[in-house]
């Protein structure tokens, strides 16, 4: 989708309207018919979009619900955006002209992220692409624009990577897909391969890796800009699970079938280092991602095993299908070297996750100072990306005392996302925030802005904190 500046709105362009509080009709757009059949769809319409037809294009009008609290708003926005464009896209309709409004860089933005498609394994491709393409806005500013394209281009490449299956992304090809994000939105990557993996002796990667075909991959991307306001960095860790079968403690069927969504924690770490490049924030941020696919192969490692991380601690493994934490363990030890100023990861961690709050929020938990927890929330509520504290007790660390190792990589069922993010914690020496996205990171219908599939969620909401910071 391209966006651009409008000067001003010709007769012939097809144009939206938000209108203000006071539900003015612009001057000169409608005649005398039309504004009293609009003045009468608004009465008995909320919500919706208000179509005239003048033949040579269409006005559209919405009325916001200016009762809301802003941040409601601007999401009810969005998803008006979102629903203004499938009106158009099903009336094939290729461009559309925003009359000024504050309220359009939302607009704007559902627009952009409810234009997504994911389509590469259509064989009529075109057939089924949106016609929109082309949003001219009055009154933006070419600022705005480019960080929307950023943004919203990042959020695209996050959700590319989710609905990706595995046989088109194993560990390898999503290290290739961070190489090429870096080459495109300005960042830089290395990738270590398993040589390097077992010379760093990351023996959580390596246990999840043992049953599969597929060699891992440990992604390293770096936005070092020479403005950077922080000394130390800050890292966020995503969890490249390209795949989960769950191991030898194998998944039921029902549960395998969304698991190539399992690394959308490292989907959000590759779109927020785009949109954080591409937009040249003023930070020194690294991005960590240990990737590969949990399988119940040949020598896969089994429940009672016991495996050393990286920073030598030994877990025994009471269930393969805890395997996040083991690769994770490894990365949150590996950022330990950049004395980071705080890591954030984001995981697709846990069922129990998605069974405390659904799909709408991310969990979140972890050792940084509360004020770094209200700044994310703060952003969580701005993008709507919302986060929910949980407690980080130290109760919940008795729950992971193996009688014959370190540590054991589960807890009880109860407080499930706790005990994951306690484990975690064990292998962190700075401020650390853990965040599950395993319920909003892949849905299953479409819902205004968001898709049916990958979300990117986290992406905006980094973004956003990092843009904050
Ligand atoms: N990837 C899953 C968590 C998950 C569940 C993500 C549902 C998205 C949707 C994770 O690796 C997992 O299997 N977790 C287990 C942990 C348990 C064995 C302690 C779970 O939550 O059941
Ligand atoms: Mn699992
Ligand atoms: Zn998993």
């Amino acid at each position: 989708m391209q966006f651009s500046i409008k000067k001003n709105i010709s007769e012939k362009d097809n144009v939206a309207v938000i209108l203000n509080k006071t539900s003015n009709l612009p001057n000169g757009l409608l005649n005398q018919d039309e504004t009293t059949y609009v003045k009468s769809a608004l009465k008995n319409q909320k919500n919706t979009w208000i179509e005239v037809n003048q033949y040579a294009r269409k006005v559209f009008l919405f009325q916001p619900d200016y009762k809301k609290e802003e941040n409601q708003l601007n999401e009810a926005m969005r998803k008006a955006g979102a629903s203004l464009g499938s009106l158009l896209n099903t009336q094939k309709i290729k461009t559309v002209a925003l009359e000024e409004s504050s309220l359009n860089r939302y607009l704007a933005e559902g627009l952009a992220l409810g234009n997504y498609q994911y389509l590469r394994y259509f064989s009529k491709k075109n057939k089924k692409e949106n016609t929109l393409n082309k949003v001219q806005w009055v009154g933006a500013s070419k600022k705005l624009i480019d960080e929307l394209n950023a943004v919203s281009s990042a959020v695209y490449l996050s959700r590319d990577l989710v609905n990706t299956p595995v046989w088109d992304l194993n560990a390898t090809q999503l290290a290739n897909s961070a190489v090429k994000a870096g080459k495109e939105f300005g960042f830089d990557v290395e990738v270590f391969d398993k040589k390097k993996i077992e010379a760093l002796k990351m023996g959580g990667l390596l246990a999840v890796n043992k049953g599969s075909i597929d060699p891992p991959t440990f992604i390293i991307m770096e936005h070092k800009p020479k403005n950077a306001k922080n000394k130390k960095p800050i890292v966020l860790v995503g969890k490249g699970v390209v795949y989960d079968t769950g191991g030898l403690s194998l998944k039921p069927s029902t549960s395998m079938d969304e698991m190539k969504s399992d690394m959308g924690g490292s989907a959000a770490v590759i779109g927020t280092m785009s949109a954080a490049a591409k937009e040249n924030l003023p930070l020194h941020i690294i991005g960590l991602v240990p990737a590969t696919d949990n399988r119940p192969g040949g020598n896969a490692v089994t429940p009672g095993d016991v495996i050393t991380i990286s920073d030598g601690t030994t877990v025994e493994v009471m269930n393969t299908d805890a395997e996040g934490r083991l690769i994770l363990a490894d990365a949150l030890h590996y950022a330990k070297k950049y004395s980071p100023e705080m890591v954030i990861d984001l995981a697709t961690l846990t069922g129990a996750a998605v069974m405390a709050i659904g799909r709408y929020g991310i969990v979140a938990m972890g050792t940084a100072p509360d004020k770094a927890f209200s700044k994310l929330s703060k952003s969580g509520e701005e993008v709507y990306e919302r986060i929910v504290r949980f407690p980080f007790w130290e109760e919940y660390d008795e729950l992971l005392k193996s009688p014959i190792a370190d540590l054991k990589n589960i807890g009880t069922r109860e407080g499930g996302a706790i005990t994951a993010g306690k484990f975690l914690a064990n292998f962190t020496d700075y401020p650390y925030i853990h965040l599950d996205i395993a319920g909003p990171a892949f849905i299953n219908a479409t819902d205004g802005y968001l898709q049916k599939g990958g979300t990117g969620v986290g992406v905006r909401l980094l973004y956003n904190f990092l843009k904050n910071y």
